[in-house]
């Protein structure tokens, strides 16, 4: 394994930084945008993309962008592809690689994340493009009987060897096992389906070869379902997190990089500052937000041209809460100092 793809994932999981992660498909982007009344067409997303990235100085809290397959093929206004700009401003550009999840044949309400077919000759076309890592997401339901072995196994197995292709092509896989947070259960249910699709995760890595050290882990943190009854402080949350993490996730993994998964953005920098402050893990342990560190820039752009600026200060905003939580610096009330 080369030492590049260490020192990209590395890179990656910098100190004061994280990813953002921008690779909302076309579907997802359209209820995004559905939200604020503007029509997904082509040519909005570019803007709206090409607002986040050119955001000032976004490069100080930002390491890395993951990217759409539309996304990594447009430019600015000023015909600047956004892959040179990102990288230009610092900023490591990534692609989204998997085709979705899709139902699991013979398992009720699971699904198998698709897109191993021809996976090997898209990765050289979007290493060509500029991508340097990629990512691939898992979905895990937590139900009444769920999740099954065979979905853990069916998901883990795919992921290993879109891995195992990853970096063959030199492209520093993030391997992403996401278990969702709607339902009902409690925070033990979580942090058990957490534990069983990790252990079952890092077992397929092993057994395709793939070097963990080039790799990023991205996952849910350990909280409980949306409608549960009991939900619990931030401090527990991050305790809960950093115990199972660290009885599940191999040392030699270099960073662990969360999702937000539809907690609030305020949520998403306090849950992720009381881990770093709890401290003494192997890895780091980062950001690779969506809706966190998006949606209030979303919310102040609107679409509207004179508001690009509102749009890139929410967003910078929200990058620096992250990369202060990075290093269990942040407090909420510098939030109202902004
Ligand atoms: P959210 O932070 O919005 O969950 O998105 C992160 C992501 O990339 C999910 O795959």
């Amino acid at each position: 394994m080369s030492d590049w793809m260490h020192t990209t994932a590395r890179a990656l999981v910098a100190a004061d930084k994280g990813i953002l992660a921008a690779d909302e498909s076309t579907g997802t982007i359209k209820k995004r945008f559905d939200a604020i009344g503007l029509d997904s067409t082509e040519e909005h997303r570019r803007q709206y993309r090409q607002m986040l990235f050119t955001t000032p100085e976004i490069g100080n809290h930002i390491s890395g962008v993951i990217l759409y397959d539309e996304t990594i093929r447009q430019s600015t206004d000023d015909g600047v592809p956004f892959v040179k700009l990102l990288e230009s401003a610092g900023m490591i550009p990534g692609i989204k690689v998997d085709t979705g999840a899709k139902p699991l044949a013979l398992f009720p309400n699971e699904t198998v994340t698709e897109g191993l077919d021809g996976l090997r000759e898209r990765l050289a076309a979007y290493r060509d493009l500029g991508a340097r890592f990629a990512k691939w997401r898992a979905t895990v339901i937590v139900g009444d009987g769920t999740p099954t072995d065979g979905a853990i196994l069916a998901n883990a197995h795919a992921m290993a060897r879109y891995a195992a292709l990853c970096q063959e092509a030199e492209i520093v896989p993030i391997v992403e096992p996401e278990i969702l947070m709607d339902g009902d259960h409690d925070i033990d249910a979580c942090a058990d389906a957490t534990a069983r699709t990790l252990d079952e995760l890092f077992s397929h890595l092993r057994l395709m070869r793939v070097d963990l050290a080039g790799t990023l882990l991205k996952v849910n943190m350990i909280v409980p379902g949306k409608g549960s009854a009991n939900q619990v402080s931030d401090a527990e949350i991050a305790a809960a997190t950093v115990r199972v993490l660290s009885s599940h996730v191999p040392s030699d993994v270099p960073g662990v990089v969360f999702l937000s998964g539809g907690m609030s953005d305020e949520q998403a920098t306090s849950r992720l500052n009381e881990m770093n402050r709890i401290g003494g893990f192997p890895w780091e342990l980062s950001f690779s937000y969506g809706r966190a560190l998006q949606a209030p820039s979303l919310a102040a752009w609107g679409g509207r041209h004179e508001s690009v600026d509102a749009g890139q200060r929410a967003l910078a905003h929200r990058a620096r809460m992250n990369g202060l939580a990075r290093a269990g610096a942040y407090s909420p009330d510098m939030e109202s100092a902004a």
